[in-house]
């Protein structure tokens, strides 16, 4: 399973794809706000660092005002011109759905996001996305059940063989990250706090706190 990480913060791409090897990036209105940049120095500023990583894909989301499949798909294709790594998220809505066959058919790969039920990911996939994004960490916070949808998304995927990758989104905790991949997800997205909390364990610190008291009392030389 990919890991990619959702942040639009260059400081965190550079760490995650220097320091831990992840496999990409996932971007949204809230992060390119939370960069403290604008919109274009900020994609910009991605493009840049991504530019000789082709195996680093980066989600970038459209102008979420836009609300016509015409405007959408001019927004998407100027974004997807400043890299060849850019990937375009689109809404998972009539319009977007639209769009986002339009966008694909054109060459230009989606990211279908804010999709809350397996119906709007059944679209994503016949529409032909690069990507299918739904949000397990929002449904589990207004108190729905995450882990049944992602289930049935990726079941109803590998019963019709479709195409399209599925991305576990806004995932809080390690074992979100453990069911995505218990069910045969292609990727999680999170943010950084989320990925270094899962690397570790208090029976990890532990048995260090165990391994080290027996170092220094093994017999040393001379003893
Ligand atoms: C997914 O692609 C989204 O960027 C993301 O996961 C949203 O979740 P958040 O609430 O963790 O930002």
């Amino acid at each position: 399973m990919k890991y990619f990480l959702d942040s639009a913060k260059l400081d965190e791409i550079k760490k995650a794809y220097e320091l831990y090897g992840f496999d990409g990036v996932t971007t949204n209105p809230k992060h390119i706000k939370n960069s403290g940049k604008t919109f274009e120095s900020c994609i910009e500023g991605i493009a840049d660092y991504v530019k000789d990583k082709p195996n680093f894909p980066v989600s970038v989301e459209i102008n979420p005002h836009l609300a016509d499949v015409q405007s959408m798909v001019e927004m998407a294709r100027r974004i997807s011109s400043l890299s060849a790594n850019f990937v375009i998220k689109i809404p998972t809505n009539t319009v977007g759905i639209v769009a986002g066959r339009q966008l694909e058919k054109e060459g230009i790969q989606t990211n279908m996001t804010l999709v809350f039920s397996a119906a709007q990911a059944i679209m994503a996939g016949k529409l032909g996305a690069k990507y299918v994004s739904p949000f397990i960490g929002w449904k589990e916070d207004h108190g729905d059940d995450g882990v049944k949808y992602i289930k049935d998304i990726v079941d109803i995927y590998r019963k019709y063989d479709f195409k399209t990758e599925i991305i576990v989104a806004a995932v809080r905790n390690s074992q979100q990250i453990e069911k995505a991949a218990l069910f045969g997800a292609d990727i999680v997205t999170c943010g950084l706090a989320v990925y270094e909390n899962s690397f570790n364990n208090p029976y990890t610190d532990l048995g260090l706190k165990i391994f080290k008291s027996a170092w220094d009392n093994t017999k040393k030389e001379g003893e």
